[in-house]
This record gives structure tokens, sequence and C-alpha cells, in this order.
């Protein structure tokens, strides 16, 4: 597995579809959008007011995770530096790869977070306690 850091996981610009009288529209397309297939698509709402998401890395998983309505942060670590990303716009994906320590936090009322992620639920792919990331990271 590659070492991934904080400054591989970027931004990117979905496909917009614009009509002045009918709305927007966004496509994801494999092997077109991303540079994973999506294997599963979740998503997070109705998270409280101050609460927070995440708090885990993945070994394995890729996402692009996106604010389909309202806005949140996602915060990134790789064991060394940190970036922070406002999400709040349903045309723009964040792309996470393996082993980012996420936290998403500051959830708008009405706030959606869907992710397309490059595998199915695994939770042997989870690294949930943080002291157990810190050595993950630091070795090799
Ligand atoms: P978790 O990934 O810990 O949520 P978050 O990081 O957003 O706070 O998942 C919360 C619960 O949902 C946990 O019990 C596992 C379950 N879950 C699934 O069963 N399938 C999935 O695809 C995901 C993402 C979570």
């Amino acid at each position: 597995m590659e070492r991934y850091s904080v400054n591989d996981c970027k931004v990117v610009e979905l496909d917009k579809h614009h009509s002045d009288r009918k709305g927007n529209l966004t496509v994801v397309e494999n092997n077109v959008t991303l540079p994973f297939a999506v294997k599963r698509v979740y998503y997070l709402y109705d998270v409280p007011g101050g609460e927070s998401r995440g708090a885990h890395a993945h070994r394995d998983l890729c996402q692009l995770i996106v604010a389909v309505s309202g806005s949140f942060t996602v915060r990134l670590f790789d064991g060394k530096e940190r970036r922070s990303f406002f999400l709040n716009r349903p045309y723009q994906g964040l792309l996470v790869y393996p082993g980012m320590w996420r936290d998403l936090e500051d959830f708008s009322s009405g706030a959606v977070c869907m992710v397309l992620a490059s595998d199915v639920y695994k939770e042997e792919d989870y690294i949930r306690n943080y002291e157990e990331y810190l050595k993950y990271r630091s070795n090799g």
C-alpha cells in the first residue's frame, strides 16, 4: 500500500450540468471522475449541532466526500501534517486517500454528507484507536 499524505487529498470539481429553468445536476462516474471504482455509497445526516463524526482512519479505503446539502468541515491528519477542508458545494468532492485520520465537524443544520467508497464495509479496514493509528503511521 502506497503511503499517502494530506497533500495528496484534494477537492475535485465534479461535472455540473446547469439549466437556468430546471436547476443543476452533478455526475460522478466510475473511471471518469475518480481514481477508484465506487463499490459503496453511504450518507450521514441529522447530525446534531456540535457533534462530530469520523475519528478513525482506513487502511486501504479511498473515499470521495461530498456535502450534497449544507456544510461541514473535514479535518485530516496523516501522522505528521494536518489539513482542513470546508465543504459546502454539491458539485465538489474531497478525495481522501487511505491512511488519513479524519474528523468531520461543524455540521450545519440539514447537512448531508455523502461518501463514495472504493470498497464494501469492512470493520478490519478501520483504525479507530488514535494511539494505534500513530504507531501505524510511524512504522515504515
Ligand atoms: P462509522 O464509520 O463509525 O461512522 P462515522 O465514522 O461516520 O462516525 O459507522 C457508524 C456505524 O455504522 C458503525 O456501527 C458501523 C456502521 N456502518 C455500516 O454498517 N456500514 C457502513 O458502510 C458504514 C460506513 C458504517
